[in-house]
């Protein structure tokens, strides 16, 4: 079974994210998505307000059909040691030097690398614009 594992906040969930579900699943059998939990995504991107929790993340992208297992991670960088996988599916914009770090792990310990294109148009930033616009 060739599973793939994948990382990301996922707080307001949009068509983005269901496309990087469907991608990474059909790169494999088992998606596994790792959702960052709340102190570490403030860590990495400060000034995030997350309207979800990390229990409440997790819970709505195990709801996705693409999707086999979810688990909470800190960093790309130790998840990628935590979690048995065959290949890292990550997006183009995820790049910060514990990405660049998991993706020397993987390098090391053979384990594919995969950049899926991200979806035109939409991300959780964009939407949170928008509803502060109309508030
Ligand atoms: N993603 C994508 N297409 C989009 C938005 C996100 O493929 N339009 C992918 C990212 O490349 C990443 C994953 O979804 O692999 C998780 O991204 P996340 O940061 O949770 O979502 P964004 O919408 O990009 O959030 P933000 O605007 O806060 O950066």
């Amino acid at each position: 079974m060739k599973k793939i594992l994948t990382v990301g906040v996922f707080d307001l969930l949009h068509f983005g994210h269901m496309e990087l579900f469907r991608k990474a699943k059909a790169l494999g059998d088992h998606l596994i998505v790792a959702v960052q939990d709340d102190e570490n995504v403030v860590k990495f991107k400060p000034g995030t307000k997350l309207t979800y929790n990390t229990e409440q993340r997790c819970y709505m992208v195990a709801s996705i059909r693409y999707v086999d297992e979810v688990v909470v991670y800190k960093n790309a960088e130790s998840i990628v040691q935590e979690v048995d996988f065959d290949v890292f599916a990550r997006g183009p914009d995820q790049t910060n030097s514990s990405f660049l770090a998991a993706e020397k792990w993987c390098a090391a310990h053979q384990k594919e690398v995969v950049i899926l294109p991200r979806t035109e148009g939409i991300s959780t930033s964009l939407i949170k614009e928008i509803l502060s616009k109309k508030s």
